[in-house]
């Protein structure tokens, strides 16, 4: 793996030397000197793969030829999937997928994701039934998604939230017994666990995102994983207009979804990695919830037991009059520290102005999911971040915190809280 620039310089000065001093938005030095990204994409050396570039280029196959079908082989063995699709991204990698599956009227959605899975659904025509998401893991709450089943209803489609898996026992008995299909948008998924195996082969079809914010990239791309061998088939016909075999005709009303040599080639390399990327994440989550435990008013989401998030994201939530501060402030407070955090998932789907003006109604009937949109915050973490980068996150947060803890009437006051 190679560093970037921004790993090489983290620090100027230790985080303790800076404790003593006030946040930047209440005078004091920044907590960085230059911007900490929140995310960074894990590459490697380019000269390692100059060598099958220039073969990419002498051969004319330039895309979704040799290096993206080794990478599909690669990443189904490693998956424990019988097939892997490999498309331009997970929305196109979506939205074929609802395709093949042959879904239509209603799917069951949580409208905490992001909003490329819900765009799946409105691009087939389909029209997204939300379900709250749950308290402390903020994935889908299985618990209420038979209450919204009807007649219409075709699929559920939960996510990993953050890569942390939903509760896919349960989600697999629901949609067994209503005769519903099963698509897990897994786009943060990659590497995630559940109850020891690995995403990828649960449910009808899995689909993940390969963009450069992702565990896995291979700079953009996504993935569609499944043991159905006639859908992978049409994956691979749809990924390229929906052209027969043989090119000869056109089989079904596909989209241009290929994914080219070079990005395939990334792919493949990257993988090698991938192991590497997940234990340092892990532990950059553990370091971050250490660090950050003690203070009120800050929680993490939860992964059940047994199971195993890719932590694609490392989120804190805050409970404004605890913490003393709103999400929103501490997201401004960080941006003067040199600290690049994100508001996530935010908006909610279902507040996002494309959505409201649907008329699907859905404002103050998702109370959980509202809540968790105002409250999330995701801090920088990538699979090559070095550890000193979270304790200074977490100074500046702590810095942030104590302060507004020693004037905490005035600030509560003046904010209302
Ligand atoms: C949950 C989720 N679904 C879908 C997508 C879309 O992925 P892509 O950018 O590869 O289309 C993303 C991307 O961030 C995502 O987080």
């Amino acid at each position: 793996m190679i560093a970037d620039k921004e790993t090489r310089m983290i620090t100027d000065r230790k985080v303790e030397e800076k404790m003593d001093s006030n946040p930047v938005i209440f005078g004091g030095e920044p907590m960085f000197k230059d911007l900490l990204h929140i995310i960074r994409p894990t590459l490697f050396d380019p000269d390692e793969i100059v060598s099958e570039i220039r073969e990419i280029f002498s051969s004319g196959n330039v895309t979704t030829s040799k290096y993206v079908k080794k990478f599909e082989e690669a990443c189904a063995g490693y998956l424990d999937v019988k097939n892997a699709v490999a498309v331009s991204n997970a929305t196109s990698g979506l939205m074929l997928a609802v395709k093949g599956l042959g879904l239509k009227g209603e799917v069951i959605v949580p409208s905490f994701t992001f909003t490329a899975t819900v765009h799946s659904l409105i691009w087939n025509n389909i029209k997204p039934v939300f379900v709250d998401c749950e308290q402390g893991t903020y994935n889908i709450d299985a618990s209420k998604i038979e209450e919204k089943i009807t007649s219409r209803t075709s699929a559920i489609m939960p996510v990993y939230i953050f890569g942390n898996p939903p509760r896919i026992k349960e989600l697999t008995k629901i949609a067994g017994r209503n005769n519903l299909k099963l698509i897990f948008d897994s786009a943060q998924g990659f590497g995630s666990k559940c109850q020891g195996l690995k995403a990828g082969g649960f449910g009808d079809v899995e689909v993940f995102s390969l963009s450069p914010t992702k565990v896995l990239t291979a700079i953009e791309g996504g993935l569609v994983t499944t043991n159905n061998d006639e859908l992978a088939e049409f994956l691979r016909r749809a990924r390229d207009y929906g052209k027969s075999r043989d090119g000869s005709d056109i089989d079904d009303v596909g989209l241009s979804a290929r994914i080219s040599e070079l990005h395939g080639l990334v792919g493949l390399k990257n993988l090698r990695n991938i192991e590497k990327c997940l234990n340092t994440r892990g532990k950059l989550i553990k370091e971050y919830k250490g660090l950050l435990s003690s203070l009120e008013g800050v929680s993490f989401q939860e992964v059940l037991e047994g199971n195993i998030s890719s932590g694609n994201y490392m989120v804190i939530f805050i409970d404004a009059k605890q913490f003393g501060m709103t999400r929103d402030e501490l997201y401004e407070a960080l941006k003067a520290e040199n600290i690049q955090t994100k508001k996530y998932f935010y908006p909610a789907v279902h507040m996002q102005k494309a959505y409201f003006l649907l008329g699907l109604d859905y404002n103050g009937k998702l109370p959980v999911t509202e809540k968790a949109a105002e409250e999330g915050l995701a801090l920088p973490l990538y699979g090559h971040m070095r550890p000193d980068a979270v304790e200074k996150v977490c100074g500046a947060i702590k810095r942030i915190y104590n302060y507004c803890r020693s004037k905490k009437e005035t600030i509560c006051a003046q904010r209302g809280l």
